[in-house]
């Protein structure tokens, strides 16, 4: 091509994107706008204005293709539930990143569900929490092969869910749903963080996560666990580094082989718990705990534990509102290693005597 015509082209290309972004774009927001304009939060969705700059958009500064749209909260409630049509999607070849939460949804029209999507190849991020969601949509998810951050939390799941076809996923949050079973056959080897926290699980569920050998965080708050937790199922966690296990009603930890001592946990949340004191004991094995949170809780049977406790490297204790008597004191003055030490409203009465 002539070099003159060239930048003649050249210059009407950027005359175009002048305008801000694609014709086909455009138009596809515009058809989207009616389903999420409730609060007039996209009154500036209007045509033949640059839609790069309208509100809840984010465009790539080189392509001018919409990368992210978030569309959060933007549906009143009043308008009652409804069916998505996720086509609406699929013109956004270079979609990075989609927001829907909040918004009523009861799940996808026939046959224009997330599976029209499964051409987006940079779709990454996938947000529905607090919608009405229910496990049929699993498997229409299961054809985002590009998808890495799922949140299908505060949603209708119910009873037993099978997240085998979600292998890219790094972080699936699925938090406060009315889940009983979890299946999973072989796990996500990609998986990083998981939250099951606020479901109906019990402690069954540790024995089903043996296939999640990257898992690095690990949300079981508020999961009906009770009594006895044989860490046994959580032996294959190689890589565990947050455990999140508060708000249940465990008395124990045992770890019945001692294969594997979680190692490689470096946090540990058992805010709100009932526990025997004797946990601590288990818990000293897990020799790179940094952060032990234990706020809040009830402790049992303090004059059974012999001697104190060594902890290897825990830096940090927090047991605000967590009461316990003058006892305790012998148990944690021989941590070395910390650093910070929060003991709120735990009753202790007197003078602290101890030194260093
Ligand atoms: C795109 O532009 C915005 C604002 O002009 C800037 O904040 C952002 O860093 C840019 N992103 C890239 C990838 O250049
Ligand atoms: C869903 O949206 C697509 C794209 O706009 C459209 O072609 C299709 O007819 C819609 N389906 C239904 C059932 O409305
Ligand atoms: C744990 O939950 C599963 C699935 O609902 C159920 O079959 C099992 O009986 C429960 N176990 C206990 C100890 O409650
Ligand atoms: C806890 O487990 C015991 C048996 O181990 C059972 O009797 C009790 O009902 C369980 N409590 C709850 C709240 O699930
Ligand atoms: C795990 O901890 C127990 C003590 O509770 C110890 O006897 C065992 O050797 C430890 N296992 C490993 C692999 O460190
Ligand atoms: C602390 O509580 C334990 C039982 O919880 C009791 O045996 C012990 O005597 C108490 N110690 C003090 C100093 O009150
Ligand atoms: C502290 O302990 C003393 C003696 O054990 C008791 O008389 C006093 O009431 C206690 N104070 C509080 C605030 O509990």
């Amino acid at each position: 091509m002539d070099s003159k015509w060239f930048c003649v082209l050249l210059v009407m290309m950027l005359v175009s994107l002048g305008e801000g972004c694609w014709e086909e774009e455009r138009t596809a927001l515009l058809q989207l706008k009616p389903f999420f304009d409730s609060f007039n939060y996209l009154h500036n969705w209007v045509k033949n204005s640059k839609c790069c700059e309208w509100g809840m958009v984010a465009c790539n500064n080189i392509t001018h293709k919409v990368i992210t749209l978030d569309l959060s909260t933007t549906r009143d409630e009043k308008l009652g539930e409804w069916y998505l049509n996720a086509s609406l999607f699929s013109p956004f070849q270079q979609l990075q990143s989609l927001d829907l939460s909040f918004n009523y949804i009861s799940g996808c029209i026939e046959n224009e569900g997330f599976e029209r999507l499964s051409r987006l190849s940079n779709l990454e991020k996938l947000n529905l929490r607090g919608n009405n969601f229910n496990n049929n949509i699993l498997s229409s998810l299961a054809g985002l092969s590009s998808l890495k951050y799922l949140d299908l939390g505060e949603n209708r799941f119910k009873e037993a869910i099978n997240i085998e076809g979600l292998h890219s996923l790094k972080v699936l949050d699925m938090s406060y749903n009315e889940i009983d079973t979890f299946v999973s056959p072989k796990g996500l080897s990609n998986l990083e963080l998981i939250d099951l926290s606020g479901n109906k699980l019990n402690n069954s569920i540790l024995s089903s996560l043996g296939g999640f050998s990257s898992l690095k965080s690990l949300y079981l708050e508020d999961i009906g666990l009770n009594g006895t937790i044989d860490l046994e199922g959580l032996q294959s966690l190689e890589n565990l580094e947050e455990f999140y296990m508060g708000w249940n009603r465990i008395d124990k930890f045992v770890n019945s082989k001692e294969l594997h001592n979680l190692t490689t946990l470096e946090e540990l949340i058992l805010d709100g718990s009932k526990l025997d004191i004797s946990f601590l004991q288990t818990v000293a094995t897990f020799t790179s705990l940094k952060h032990l949170l234990m706020s809040g809780c009830e402790l049992n049977d303090i004059s059974q534990v012999q001697g104190p406790i060594k902890f290897k490297n825990l830096e940090s204790l927090f047991m605000d509102g967590t009461t316990f008597n003058n006892s305790f004191r012998q148990i944690i003055r021989p941590i070395t290693t910390l650093k910070k030490l929060s003991l709120q409203n735990c009753g202790l009465n007197g003078t602290l005597h101890d030194q260093g």
